[in-house]
């Protein structure tokens, strides 16, 4: 019997996070025995809590489906919704009761960490009181710090823009002998915050997963100043902090930062960085236009690939799958294996070793 999907997206937008819905909708379109209607949620499982839904059809008699591959941020909107951990919690119920009234029989959601904990706990109550609805994540973020797959899509056009970013500052570095430091987008994980900082030709990159030293931080800008560099680039995970620091948790980092009125770890580094070796130093934010603009070709061939072979699981007989791309291959990840987890920098990790063998320092 024929059942309906439905789909939808959220957390951080990426420029491409459309390609995958693209690549779900249009491959839900060729299983016409499983599948009837494909609904997407407004403004993911909150909006489709309050009744906000669409249905994907009218997208082909508008010819707007085939923009989704090119439309940056989330057609279907986002939303920042956490699902309780107790699976007890009235809210599931009331969830399942809109998928059976909508006759879903198939689950998609595109998104970040907390989207595959979502995907997973709906899994986990499907299960629970045997609901036949398969449940499929499609992992995105510019973080690329989900577990289980090598690549997440969003992830290279993030680190083109950072890495733009750090190109055009090495103009004003260069121009004015100065320190210019560029915050990127990265609270967990430094994966973008490397990978940029090595191509955008970074001296000095700070993630979070390597506390730094500021003494060892301005050593360094100090040793590229005595042998002739008149300026540095500074990569700053937005995540980082200094070995103190390390010792402390998150809240009580933050609370700190809040009273001493630093904003972010990045203008505290400039003001140290400036105060200890009188060298000039400036801040920049590129912030969300990470995720913004057109997204590269890497990215669109992946996040349709991702979509592409979500809406191919739906042939298999698995309850909470998450796709991923393992050593070239788009595979799955049983959500179970990975929900919850980040996949952090190791300090092993064979980019951090490049990273020091071109004379990058990690401020450690
Ligand atoms: O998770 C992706 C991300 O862009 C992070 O890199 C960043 O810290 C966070 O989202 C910002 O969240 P918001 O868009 O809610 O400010």
């Amino acid at each position: 019997m024929k059942k309906n999907l439905i789909v939808g997206q959220s957390g951080g937008p990426t420029a491409v996070i459309n390609g995958s819905l693209y690549g779900v909708v249009t491959e839900a379109m060729r299983h016409t025995e499983e599948i009837g209607e494909i609904y997407g949620m407004i403004n993911g499982i909150e909006g489709f809590l309050n009744g906000h839904m669409m249905d994907m059809r009218s997208l082909i008699e508008t010819n707007e489906l085939a923009l989704l591959r090119t439309t940056p941020g989330s057609y279907l909107g986002s939303c920042r919704y956490k699902l309780p951990e107790d699976l007890n919690d009235p809210v599931y119920p009331l969830l399942f009761n809109k998928f059976t009234s909508h006759g879903i029989g198939y689950f998609f959601y595109i998104g970040g960490n907390d989207s595959m904990d979502t995907v997973s706990k709906l899994s986990r109550y499907a299960k629970k009181i045997n609901s036949d609805i398969r449940f499929i994540g499609v992992p995105k973020t510019i973080d690329n710090d989900i577990f289980g797959t090598d690549v997440t899509f969003g992830f290279h056009t993030a680190v083109d823009i950072a890495t733009d970013a750090l190109d055009r500052l090495h103009t004003t570095a260069n121009s004015h002998s100065r320190i210019l430091l560029c915050e990127i987008m990265g609270n967990k994980a430094g994966w973008l915050t490397l990978s940029a900082g090595i191509a955008g030709g970074a001296d000095i990159i700070l993630i979070p997963e390597i506390p730094y030293d500021i003494d060892k931080v301005c050593k360094s800008v100090q040793k590229r100043s005595e042998s002739g560099k008149n300026f540095s680039i500074v990569a700053v995970a937005e995540g980082c902090f200094d070995k103190e620091e390390a010792k402390m948790k998150k809240k009580e980092r933050t609370r700190l930062r809040q009273e001493a009125g630093i904003t972010t770890a990045t203008n505290r580094i400039a003001a140290q960085i400036q105060q200890k070796t009188g060298l000039e130093a400036r801040v920049c934010v590129p912030g969300h236009m990470l995720r913004g603009g057109s997204p590269s070709a890497y990215d669109r061939v992946l996040a349709t690939q991702f979509g592409v072979y979500a809406a191919e699981l739906i042939r298999e007989e698995h309850y909470g799958m998450s796709v991923a791309k393992v050593g070239g291959t788009i595979t799955a990840n049983k959500l179970d294996d990975i929900a919850g987890k980040t996949k952090f920098v190791s300090p092993d990790d064979q980019l951090v070793q490049t990273a020091r063998n071109l004379g990058i320092s990690f401020g450690d």
